[in-house]
């Protein structure tokens, strides 16, 4: 499967070349099975909505090397990889927790999480590393308010998050990761069947909600890594992005709320930090479009490149923070579309808007090409992003 981009903000050119020319085409992976690579946009939304394909990833073929298949001790609680009715139980327990009502009720702790941020960055002077300083701590500050986790730990999680994602670790090093996370979280949810707070792991538990210890835990883990993660991975390649277009981020600044708004929604579809898209398994023989895709067959739904299909964009490869809302996947479809998307968009509209309100002619400290994009992580992104600004 086509991997590297060439430019660090464009899929790789080969996905547009399929979706030109055979969007719905044959893929060999690496485990020796043989599937599909979908890559254009009503496609890929078409399948994600047909519940004739299964979201269970424990029989799926990986599209890129060393990925080992979750243990099934791994799966109560990774919502994720089932299919209904058993994920059904699952959102309608958490839905409620992510609503936009309860998301914009945030929105002050958010605020006050970044203002912190910017005051530290003021204090210490250019030049900063916005990963470390503000696009990494402020998700996972937001989450860990959000689910009850101490922020203290942050080291831990974050570096067994790293390896979680990583692309060149070996199998071992991510089960030891998978292992300890799941060790860290299990420990967390017993201290709170003990000891209840207000936070969402120990409300679930004080409502008294079927849910045993191993599918909170799983439930735990899930959106501790999927929320923060994605969204400090947005927060940073979409600074990297305004910088590197002066234009949009003249149109991003003066634009007010709405354009703020678009900007989010845009950068999301230009970027799709989710590199791979998401995975699918055929739960019987089907007819795709002419395609007989075999029952046991892995779809590998390409959201970078369905995000950037002529079909259904106009000018797909142009960034446009203007752009009116279009339907874009990034944060997938039907009924795993991202139970936390209503977070990590107001957590980029607020974080985005102060950091460029905040600390005046912000711009790279390096040269773009030195900036380290994260080619070799299930999620897009940079690794580090050098800043300065005007005091
Ligand atoms: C910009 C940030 C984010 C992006 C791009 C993103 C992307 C996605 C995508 C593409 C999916 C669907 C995967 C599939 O169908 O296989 C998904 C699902 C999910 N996301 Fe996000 N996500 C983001 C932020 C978050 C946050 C902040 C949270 C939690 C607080 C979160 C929690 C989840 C969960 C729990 C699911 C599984 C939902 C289900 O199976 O019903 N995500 N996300």
């Amino acid at each position: 499967m086509p991997v590297r981009r060439d430019d660090p903000l464009d899929p790789p050119p080969a996905l547009g070349v399929l979706r030109d020319e055979s969007p719905i085409s044959r893929l060999a992976f690496p485990d020796g099975k043989t599937g599909w690579l979908l890559t254009r946009h009503e496609d890929v939304r078409a399948v994600l909505a047909d519940e004739r394909y299964s979201a269970d990833r424990v029989t799926a073929s990986s599209p890129v090397r060393g990925r080992p298949p979750f243990k099934p001790e791994d799966r109560p609680g990774l919502m994720l990889t089932m299919d209904r009715p058993e994920h059904t139980r699952y959102r309608r327990l958490l839905t409620p927790y992510f609503s936009t009502r309860r998301m914009r009720a945030l929105a002050p702790c958010i605020e006050r999480i970044v203002a912190d941020h910017l005051d530290a960055l003021r204090a210490g002077g250019p030049p900063a590393d916005l990963v470390p300083a503000f696009t990494l701590p402020i998700p996972s500050l937001v989450i860990c308010e959000l689910l009850g986790v101490p922020y203290e730990d942050r080291t831990r999680f974050h570096a067994w998050s790293a390896k979680v994602l990583s692309l060149t670790a070996t199998d071992e090093e991510i089960q030891d990761a998978r292992d300890e996370l799941m060790d860290y979280m299990l420990d967390l949810v017993l201290a709170k069947r003990r000891e209840p707070d207000d936070a969402l792991l120990g409300t679930l538990i004080a409502a008294g909600t079927d849910l045993t210890d191993a599918e909170l835990t799983g439930v735990g883990r899930l959106l501790l890594i999927a929320g923060h993660e994605t969204t400090a991975n947005m927060l940073a390649l979409g600074t990297f992005t305004l910088l590197t277009h002066p234009d949009q981020l003249h149109a991003f600044r003066t634009g007010g709320p709405e354009v703020a708004d678009r900007a989010v929604e845009e950068l999301l579809r230009y970027l799709t930090i989710i590199q791979f898209g998401a995975t699918r398994v055929a739960k019987e023989d089907i007819d795709l479009d002419g395609h007989a895709v075999r029952k046991g067959e892995t779809l590998v739904l390409s959201l970078p490149a369905a995000n950037r299909d002529p079909g259904h964009f106009d000018r797909p490869d142009e960034l446009d923070v203007t752009r009116p809302p279009s339907q874009h996947v990034a944060f997938g479809h039907g009924i795993h579309q991202c139970l936390g998307q209503q977070l990590a968009r107001i957590e980029m509209r607020i974080a985005l808007t102060a950091l460029f309100d905040g600390l005046p002619g912000l711009r790279l400290a390096v040269p773009p090409d030195e900036v380290p994009m994260r080619h070799d992580m299930a999620i897009y992104g940079v690794h580090g992003l050098p800043v300065s600004w005007d005091e």
